[in-house]
């Protein structure tokens, strides 16, 4: 069972890149994802295919209109039913590893990108059923906002990642970060790789990652504690 990303924007182009390289790209080449960018002024009617426009009540910043985006959602649902309509917005609920292993047992995601001062708030109440924010800071759109959501949600999708990339031992996926790691050479300029990381004895560096976990957490993240 593969899993459906439709991304609605009007600024494809800043979403190619993410799925045209390493572990997306492969993940789509594998046909275990699918990706589709909508270019919402497609949608748009009229000789100027206006996407927005100025927002009631005056006030800066234009308002993206909600016929296009009607339409393109309308469109997508007439061909294949949906789990979600996420909205990607500052004011959404913040990601986290939680949402995006939620995010990863669904089948058919659409992805709407916001831009200038958001949409209008008929196409929230009546189309959007998640609100996702990527942060407490504000992007010029929420492109690159679906690149984090679709990146973190992807790479969770069985096949995706094999046993060297693996999932399980990432920051996050017990509350937990996780322990710092070393490669060659064991010696570098004066210093050292931890000892016990060279023993070979398996259940003793198991142990020792846990407390270097637990201890990095209590450090950096006390609040992942509680
Ligand atoms: N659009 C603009 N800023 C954003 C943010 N922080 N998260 C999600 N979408 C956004």
């Amino acid at each position: 069972m593969s899993m459906r990303i439709d991304i609605i924007t009007v600024l494809p182009e800043l979403l190619k890149s993410p799925f045209e390289a390493s572990i997306l790209k492969r993940a789509i080449e594998k046909g275990l994802v699918e990706v589709h960018l909508h270019n919402l002024r497609d949608y748009a009617s009229g000789n100027y295919k206006q996407v927005d426009d100025y927002q009631f009540g005056g006030g800066a910043g234009m308002v993206m209109m909600i016929e296009p985006i009607d339409k393109c959602i309308s469109k997508l649902k007439a061909e294949r039913e949906y789990d979600e309509v996420i909205y990607m917005t500052p004011d959404g609920n913040t990601l986290n590893q939680g949402m995006a292993n939620e995010l990863s047992l669904k089948k058919n995601l659409i992805i709407l990108c916001g831009h200038y001062k958001g949409v209008d708030q008929r196409v929230r109440d009546m189309f959007v059923t998640r609100e996702i924010s990527v942060g407490d800071y504000v992007l010029s759109g929420g492109e690159l906002a679906a690149a984090i959501v679709c990146d973190a949600v992807i790479r969770l999708l069985p096949g995706v990642l094999n046993d060297e990339t693996s999932a399980l031992t990432d920051t996050f996926q017990d509350n937990l970060l996780a322990a710092p790691v070393y490669t060659r050479p064991a010696e570098y300029k004066g210093m050292e790789v931890p000892k016990i990381l060279l023993s070979g004895n398996t259940p003793e560096i198991e142990k020792w990652r846990e407390q270097q976990s637990l201890e990095r957490t209590q450090t950096r993240r006390p609040d992942l504690l509680m």
